[in-house]
């Protein structure tokens, strides 16, 4: 077994305690505890993160950090900030943290400091929207921008998309930023019908722009504007930018170095909102704004570098993970934010967190031994209640919780926000608490229902309750607080990832089916006849229905 922590004092601590408090409800520590909330719960720039309602107590807080010691995550911090090769298996540093670096502190990769390249690209961004937004920048036959349409695909899309939509209250008027990033033509194409080539911009977004499906798109988009009327082949360099680390291939595919946006090989593609692949962010709401996200994730870092372990917010949330997941044995997360503005957070967390940490080859080869990453997904609320809170509520399945929530509204409509952040409140309460037996058979007979009636209902509204769940409540979702919510669980990630021994920052995972995708191109080109023998049963059938 590779994590060495399975047979540490703190890990069998905690699995003594995770049996002997197997049966503790979680109403019963908050009626044995009445300073519960006080004595579990965060205040640290400007968030309050309550995790009371998580099946822990002192001393399991006590082990978990014990853990954190044990794995000597202050050190792995500093090899971070120090810029040494923690991604070993790709002998790269992990620097995000540069890219949101403010003031003059350097930040040093393999002995240079990376940061006059960092505000470099910084300067070319800002410069970059205010062209475009002052309708400096013109397309082929001279008209204005209105539309940006990202092509880019994982780390290449989901962030900036996320945080796009999550910031459409300080939408920049006169541009709409769409994303594209499926390879299913229907994504690209059913853009098109709502474009003006002549006033759209594409920004090609691919660290390594060798994308299968990134490379796919931009070739249809350049066919497309290429094919307009007006436009042709000289209107390429006006409707094309990229954002990349591969520069050799950006000029293959005729984009100017001047419309090349740089980043690095230290950025991580799931890590990488902060670099050029935020341009599309800067361009939906304004550089400024974009500015202010990065300030609000190093005010996190600094929180998270400096914090003490009990009062560190990544920390606290990758610590009740590991209790979850690897103690009371929770396979998944559910990621519940109440603010539709944070619609796409769950998907972007499902990248961030599964293809950073879905992994049990441990960082020396040898398979870890543990349950790592699990299962994350979610809906903003309160659609979800409608969808499946049903099953995290009865369904007998252990689903720990994380609800968002903010306590001023981003669009302010009146008679909204009060009951939204009723609801939310409602649902951990009640998720939390539960309802026995006897409490739906008192609840029936209250309303008046007959004997026969409280018993063929009242087992139909046990809930188990019991199910645990942590609040993040903040004050308003604005550019610099969703930098401090992103950044939040980027280190919770880095947290949990040295604890499960993973390097959290290579993605050997995705490598198979792509590169079996290719082989089988091929072979599905019309009029293919080429032997497929040596292809398993299954997949030969099915590339026999499709030639048919
Ligand atoms: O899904 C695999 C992956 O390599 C991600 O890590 C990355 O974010 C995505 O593909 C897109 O890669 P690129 O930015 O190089 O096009």
């Amino acid at each position: 077994m590779s994590n060495p922590l399975i047979s540490s004092a703190p890990w069998r601590q905690l699995s003594a305690l995770a049996e002997a408090q197997a049966t503790v409800l979680l109403r019963q520590r908050f009626a044995s505890d009445k300073k519960r909330f006080d004595n579990f719960s965060l205040r640290a720039e400007g968030m309050l993160l309550d995790y009371s309602k998580q099946r822990v107590d002192a001393a399991v807080m006590g082990a978990l950090r014990g853990l954190y010691a044990a794995a000597d995550v202050p050190g792995w911090m500093a090899r971070m900030r120090a810029g040494e090769p923690i991604n070993n298996s790709e002998n790269r540093s992990v620097l995000h943290i540069a890219l949101r670096q403010q003031g003059d502190t350097p930040v040093m990769s393999e002995g240079s400091d990376v940061m006059p390249d960092v505000r470099k690209v910084l300067a070319q961004m800002r410069d970059f929207c205010d062209a475009v937004h002052s309708g400096k920048w013109r397309g082929g036959s001279g008209e204005t921008i209105t539309d940006v349409v990202n092509i880019g695909i994982g780390g290449s899309d989901l962030g900036p998309k996320m945080a796009t939509q999550a910031l459409a209250a300080y939408a920049h008027p006169g541009i709409r930023v769409h994303y594209v990033s499926n390879l299913d033509a229907a994504h690209l194409a059913g853009m098109f019908n709502t474009l003006d080539p002549t006033r759209t911009l594409f920004v090609i977004a691919s660290k390594t722009f060798t994308t299968l499906e990134t490379m796919r798109n931009a070739q249809s988009a350049r066919a497309w504007i290429v094919a307009a009327r007006g436009l042709g082949e000289a209107a390429v360099p006006k409707h094309f930018v990229a954002l990349s680390t591969n520069l050799k291939e950006v000029a293959k595919f005729g984009i100017a170095p001047e419309n090349t946006f740089a980043f690095w090989d230290w950025v991580g593609g799931r890590y990488s909102l902060w670099s050029a692949i935020g341009l599309p962010i800067a361009l939906a709401v304004g550089y400024a704004n974009f500015e202010r996200m990065l300030q609000g994730a190093h005010a996190m870092d600094q929180h998270f570098f400096s914090a003490p372990v009990e009062q560190n917010l990544p920390a606290t949330m990758a610590l009740l993970g590991i209790w979850n997941v690897n103690f009371l044995g929770a396979p998944t997360l559910a990621i519940l934010p109440y603010s539709q503005s944070l619609e796409h957070l769950s998907r972007y967390l499902q990248q961030l967190e599964m293809e950073s940490n879905g992994k049990q080859a441990g960082r020396d080869g040898k398979v870890v031994g543990t349950e790592t990453c699990p299962i994350v997904w979610g809906e903003p609320g309160t659609n979800g209640q409608h969808a499946f809170y049903q099953l995290i509520h009865q369904g007998g399945r252990l689903i720990p919780c994380d609800f968002i929530a903010f306590k001023q509204a981003d669009f302010d409509l009146p008679g909204h926000q009060v009951p939204l952040l009723a609801n939310v409140l409602a649902q951990s309460q009640a998720l939390m608490l539960g309802k026995t037996l006897q409490e739906a058979r008192d609840e029936l007979a209250a309303s008046g229902a007959d004997a026969a009636t409280v018993e063929r209902l009242a087992p139909l509204k046990v809930f188990p309750g019991n199910q645990p769940s942590t609040t993040l409540l903040m004050q308003r979702l604005d550019p610099y607080t969703l930098g401090q919510l992103i950044a939040l669980y980027e280190h919770k990630v880095f947290v949990q990832g040295i604890i499960w021994n993973v390097n959290s920052f290579d993605q050997w995972g995705v490598e198979l089916g792509k590169a079996l995708a290719v082989r089988l191109i091929p072979l599905l080109e019309a009029g293919s006849t080429a032997s497929t023998d040596a292809l398993d049963a299954s997949t030969a059938g099915l590339i026999a229905a499709l030639r048919k």
